[in-house]
């Protein structure tokens, strides 16, 4: 494995060999977090779909295990979900963790898998599919999870272009609950990966409904939309005061993301981790060995962005442990164009941009991160139009297809008079997060080299700058 290979990330997950697409099976037992992924061991694109397997016991440095689950008579294995059986409903064994999957065949179904031994092996049950249903082509992706109250497993499940809930009580035997989606939402493209979870939202039990489509998504591609409402047991009501579509991310690369079942009560946290790609041109991005990187893990809580209820997710905590060394500057007012020539002395393209702004009178501000074959990508603040924008087109190679560079991406940005930014930068990929991640651009990029300046340009009048961080990444 050639780890130096170009494009590699130095701090995001990406598989140590052939492609990768979604995130799947998440799940926390033990003291470790368990991230499976679709991946294809033979090749770099997208085929034979196996569950790639990796472990963390901080969601900071994984560790790669052997594939957990291939191919069978029934089809490849797309994506699903994983929980554990603390109560052995499906008679696996007590704290098995069981695996729920799409196999992939002439139809699609569900199927289930477990393991007694921490996730390291798994044994497919021998009367898979559990579950489906020969009038509908797209029937995928599963996330389970116990819900308490009706003592019972819930499955959410992708459904041509709604999301239909399934109740168990065993894992084995599923009925329908209701489904969710007709007239709502964005339906340009197929739904896929749905995951239904609750969040605290001023003290009230709210509850998120994330939904992968492709395409659809706001700025071309595929893109993960979502819904806040109530569910039952049996059905999810959405809250009609929010403008939908909404998305969790307006950037083009962060996709078919869901979170972690079972992170501990105590931890309390909604873990997520999404795939940092489109399909748009996945299949051609410019690495050999390997393919796709995940977005960092996000924590997700519910906001309000000045003007209604969001889905914010941001960088988890942890990842404060990735900082080597950091260099500060202070104070920093301009009314025009402020350079800093040489953000770190050694680069390797790695590092984290922290800073808060004072808006004043700006009318538009933009952050361009520059190297010196003059590529550049450029994070625009338009005030006036109360939208945030991404321009790659300069960023480095963008010639992949017609689809990498073409749009600028466009994210609605309430208009305030402060603005705390954080920007990851890895070796290709880039993750701004606005005031605690209220509004997330996630884009991946390929420079010749790292960026190492900063042109900080502004229109209208002066525009404060209180503190900017660099801190560069292990
Ligand atoms: C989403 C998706 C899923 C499917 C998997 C196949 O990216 O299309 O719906 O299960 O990828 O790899």
């Amino acid at each position: 494995y050639d780890y130096n290979e170009k494009y590699r990330p130095a701090y995001h997950f990406s598989p140590q060999y052939g492609w990768m697409n979604d995130p799947n099976g998440m799940v926390y037992y033990n003291g470790e977090y368990h991230l499976f992924f679709q991946s294809n061991p033979y090749g770099s694109r997208w085929a034979n779909m196996h569950w790639g397997h990796a472990i963390s016991s901080n969601l900071v440095k994984w560790e790669y295990k052997p594939t957990s689950l291939a191919p069978d008579s029934i089809g490849s294995i797309f994506s699903g979900s994983a929980v554990v059986d603390k109560n052995n409903t499906a008679g696996f064994g007590k704290d098995a963790i069981v695996a729920i999957y799409t196999s992939a065949g002439a139809l699609q179904t569900q199927s289930l898998a477990y393991s007694l031994d921490k996730g390291r092996t798994f044994t497919k049950y021998e009367h898979n599919p559990v579950l489906s249903d020969p009038k509908i082509a797209d029937f995928r992706d599963p996330k389970v999870f116990w819900h308490q109250k009706t003592n019972q497993w819930i499955m959410s499940l992708a459904t041509s272009q709604t999301i239909t809930f399934y109740g168990s009580k065993n894992l084995k035997q599923w009925n329908k609950l209701s489904e969710f989606g007709e007239g709502i939402g964005n339906h340009d493209g197929v739904w896929e990966c749905p995951d239904l979870f609750p969040l605290k939202y001023n003290g009230q039990l709210k509850w998120v409904l994330l939904v992968s489509i492709n395409p659809g998504g706001p700025n071309g591609g595929s893109a993960t939309q979502y819904f806040i409402g109530d569910f039952d047991g049996k059905s999810f009501n959405p809250d009609m005061t929010i403008p939908y579509p909404v998305w969790l991310d307006y950037g083009r690369d962060n996709y078919a993301g869901v979170t972690w079942n079972n992170i501990p009560d105590a931890d309390g946290r909604r873990l997520f981790i999404g795939w940092m790609n489109n399909w748009d041109y996945a299949n051609f991005v410019p690495t050999l060995n390997f393919r796709s990187a995940m977005t960092l893990p996000r924590e997700l809580k519910l906001a309000n962005n000045g003007k209604h209820v969001v889905l914010a997710n941001y960088p988890v905590h942890e990842l404060e442990s990735l900082r080597s060394e950091t260099v500060l500057l202070e104070n920093i007012s301009t009314d025009k164009e402020f350079v800093i020539e040489k953000l770190l002395n050694v680069n390797n393209g790695a590092y984290e941009l922290e800073m808060e702004v004072d808006v004043l009178e700006s009318e538009e501000f933009v952050l361009e991160l520059q190297n010196k074959s003059k590529e550049h990508l450029d994070f625009i603040f338009d005030l006036k139009n109360e939208t945030l924008n991404v321009d790659r087109s300069k960023s480095g190679i963008v010639d992949i297809n017609e689809k990498f560079a073409s749009v600028v991406s466009k994210a609605p940005l309430t208009k305030k008079d402060k603005y705390k930014i954080r920007l990851f930068i890895d070796s290709a990929s880039s993750e701004l997060f606005i005031d605690e991640g209220a509004v997330t651009q996630t884009n991946i990029m390929f420079p010749g080299e790292p960026y190492n300046s900063l042109l900080i340009k502004n229109k209208g009048k002066v525009l404060k700058i209180n503190n900017i961080k660099i801190h560069k990444l292990k």
